[in-house]
């Protein structure tokens, strides 16, 4: 019998925030057709608001259980997720995840092994929470058309970017808060430093332009050396400062990705994305931008699309790596030019040599900003940047083209002064 006709008899794995919010969704959602017939967690001493019989903390119950036909994973340790996945996989179960962390870094494992058992494997809520935006790229937008992603796709660090530079709230305070909201990390370092963002960004990019890179090789950096000083100067340019992710289709077809803190503008739909809300815009070919917005963090939101994927399950549906499979897949590029602005704690510590051309700077008793051109396979292959007491923040439209032509045209354009 085919999954549609069945009962969605789900084995689920935690019951932190997520857990226990779809374990009260799948209540309301009678329609469903959906049970949860155990639960696997970890402390069994812990008070929960389900019959204690439900709960066990032997996953093999779970995974040996043949009535069990869809395994839901939503813990924390991606190891131990990884081990149940890909033993759920093997044994012919569905199976949904919302493990960002475990779903990036071990992409190419687990598309072998839907590949090798044909069964379902969706992570709709890993990337973006209520957002329906992998199936989005995944279904609606073909390879050639898709020019870029902008996205911010972490929730906690743009609810501490909002509490601090606009509630004034210190940057401990507003992620203590973020913590007990229930929308950070365990590890929280893993959001604030951009690890976060970036295994979203990977799982997109597989998505958006079939390419599979590994985290690590993607430029990223979080939010935790931003200064006052860098917020004093966005204000009084009118911009707020943003994590956010980007991917970008290049002329040569290659495509630009990185995780940075970015200046973004009032014409930016991102700009009024605060709090936990995540916002992607994907620029395409003939229709120019869409904007996604939504709830990136959080029980709800997050359970909502497990819910959605669990429905989903109902007419068979899998993903399909539609680019990946069909050969046009993209590879990632760092040959381009970013205009950035960079400050220091002092002027002796700007090193002129990292940029290709500095285009203004500014400089006080206590610190100092440059913004100027630099080389992205230097920033790549080098880490000045993430120093403590250093801020490197993307500039808006910072792509540059042909530094060398305009370079050379400027002094040749000198050379008749
Ligand atoms: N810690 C994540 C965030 C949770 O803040 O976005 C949702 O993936």
């Amino acid at each position: 019998m085919s999954i549609q006709q069945k009962k969605l008899t789900i084995g689920l794995f935690g019951f932190g925030v997520v857990g226990t919010g779809l374990y009260k969704v799948l209540q309301q959602t009678p329609s469903l057709n959906a049970e949860i017939k155990k639960v696997c967690i970890k402390h069994p001493d812990k008070k929960r608001a389900a019959p204690e019989t439900l709960f066990t903390i032997d996953p093999e119950l779970l995974l040996s259980d043949e009535n069990i036909n869809v395994t839901v994973e939503l813990i924390d340790d991606a190891d131990a997720a990884y081990y149940i996945v890909s033993r759920a996989l093997a044994s012919g179960k569905a199976v949904v995840s919302a493990n960002k962390k475990m779903i990036a870094e071990h992409l190419p494992e687990l598309l072998a092994l839907q590949k090798q058992y044909n069964v379902p494997f969706l992570y709709e809520s890993a990337c973006c929470a209520s957002i329906p935006v992998i199936r989005n790229l995944e279904e609606y937008y073909d390879n050639d058309l898709l020019q870029g992603i902008n996205g911010i796709v972490n929730g906690s660090t743009n609810y501490i970017l909002t509490r601090v530079f606009q509630d004034k709230l210190s940057f401990e305070d507003a992620l203590l808060q973020a913590q007990l909201e229930g929308f950070a990390e365990s590890n929280p370092k893993l959001d604030v430093e951009g690890i976060d963002a970036v295994n979203k960004l990977s799982i997109l990019l597989t998505h958006a332009y079939g390419i599979v890179s590994h985290p690590q090789e993607i430029v990223h950096s979080g939010i935790q050396n931003l200064q006052v000083h860098d917020a004093v100067f966005a204000k009084e340019k009118g911009f707020e400062i943003k994590l956010v992710a980007q991917a970008k289709k290049l002329e040569d077809g290659d495509v630009a990705a990185f995780v940075l803190p970015q200046f973004v503008d009032a014409t930016n739909q991102l700009y009024n994305v605060r709090n936990e809300y995540n916002g992607v815009v994907i620029e395409s070919g003939l229709a120019d931008k869409q904007f996604f917005y939504g709830k990136g963090a959080g029980s709800f939101p997050t359970a909502s699309a497990v819910l959605s994927d669990l429905s989903a399950l109902r007419y068979d549906y899998k993903y399909e790596y539609k680019k990946l499979n069909n050969k046009t897949a993209g590879s990632i590029t760092n040959d381009f030019f970013l205009r950035v602005y960079v400050s220091f704690e002092g002027l002796f510590q700007v090193p002129h040599e990292r940029f290709e051309r500095i285009e203004e700077w500014s400089s006080s008793e206590k610190r100092c900003h440059v913004i100027g051109i630099i080389r992205f396979s230097k920033l790549r292959d080098s880490n000045w940047w993430k120093r403590k007491g250093t801020s490197l923040i993307v500039w808006p439209d910072a792509f540059v083209n042909n530094i060398e032509d305009r370079v050379q045209e400027e002094e040749s354009a000198l050379a008749f002064v």
